[in-house]
């Protein structure tokens, strides 16, 4: 397994191992693509992972980490060959694609204990054929399916797509809640202390708000811990005008 072996070794240019995410934002523009450029397997199936995991929070999609990790640590099956990771459908549908041999049985791959993989591959996966069966059984058990197919010439396509969100009514916000949602949104993320001067409310206050907003999903917090809006957060703010605040 030559790319395996390279990209063990350094980080040389020619050693690198490439893959790219492909963002869908809207249906009616070319996607917004993330490169991914790493010097080994192992860095190149987590970047791939957990930027794929976060486009789909930021979304508001709430898509199982171990599920696009299983399905991306996978790639290894395919040499990680032209990789291109899809985000649609507002986070609810990712599909992952490669050029390398394709799956031969698709049913006998969802079998518990199946695995093509390598004493090579198994320095990166475990490679006890326990991938795909979890895969399935998580989708299924979240309302969603797994598909796999072939890619158009060679390759695989695996296709994870969770329910859509039923268009439930904007949850009902106080107005100290919408007002708080609304100065995140405005500041791009914000932490208690940003928001307690602003709005000038207590710091326990505006922590409890922030935690309530963060429960019903319209806020999630980033890597220093502040808080941004979610797409549902956005929408529900759009909704939020005037009739829907609660006293
Ligand atoms: N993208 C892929 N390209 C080629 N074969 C694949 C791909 N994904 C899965 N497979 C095949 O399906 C088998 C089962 O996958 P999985 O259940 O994740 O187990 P494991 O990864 O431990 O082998 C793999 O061993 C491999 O033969
Ligand atoms: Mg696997």
């Amino acid at each position: 397994m030559k790319l395996l072996e390279r990209a063990s070794k350094g980080s040389e240019n020619k050693n690198r191992v490439r893959g790219r995410i492909a963002v869908y934002d809207t249906q009616k523009a070319p996607p917004r693509l993330i490169k991914i450029d790493e010097g080994s397997c192992a860095d190149l199936i987590e970047s791939l992972a957990t930027t794929t995991y976060r486009e789909c929070q930021q979304k508001g999609s709430s898509f199982p980490y171990v599920v696009l990790r299983e399905t991306i640590e996978n790639l290894i099956h395919a040499n990680f060959a032209e990789v291109v990771v899809s985000v649609l459908d507002n986070g609810n549908t990712v599909r992952i694609t490669d050029q390398g041999p394709g799956v031969e049985d698709v049913h006998q791959a969802f079998e518990p204990g199946f695995t093509t993989a390598t004493h090579e591959m198994k320095r990166y996966i475990r490679g006890v054929g326990s991938g795909l069966p979890v895969i399935k059984e998580i989708m299924t058990f979240s309302g969603g399916r797994v598909e796999i197919g072939g890619n158009l010439g060679c390759g695989t396509v695996v296709t994870l797509r969770l329910p859509r969100e039923k268009s439930s009514p904007a949850p009902i916000l106080s107005k100290r809640q919408a007002s708080i949602l609304s100065l995140v949104t405005e500041l791009g993320s914000a932490g208690p202390s940003d928001v307690s001067r602003e709005l000038g409310a207590g710091l326990s206050t505006v922590h409890r708000e922030l935690t309530l907003l963060e429960e019903k999903g319209l806020l999630k917090s980033n890597e220093q811990g502040k808080r941004y809006c979610t797409q549902k957060g956005l929408s529900c703010l759009n909704k939020t005008v005037a009739p829907g605040i609660e006293q």
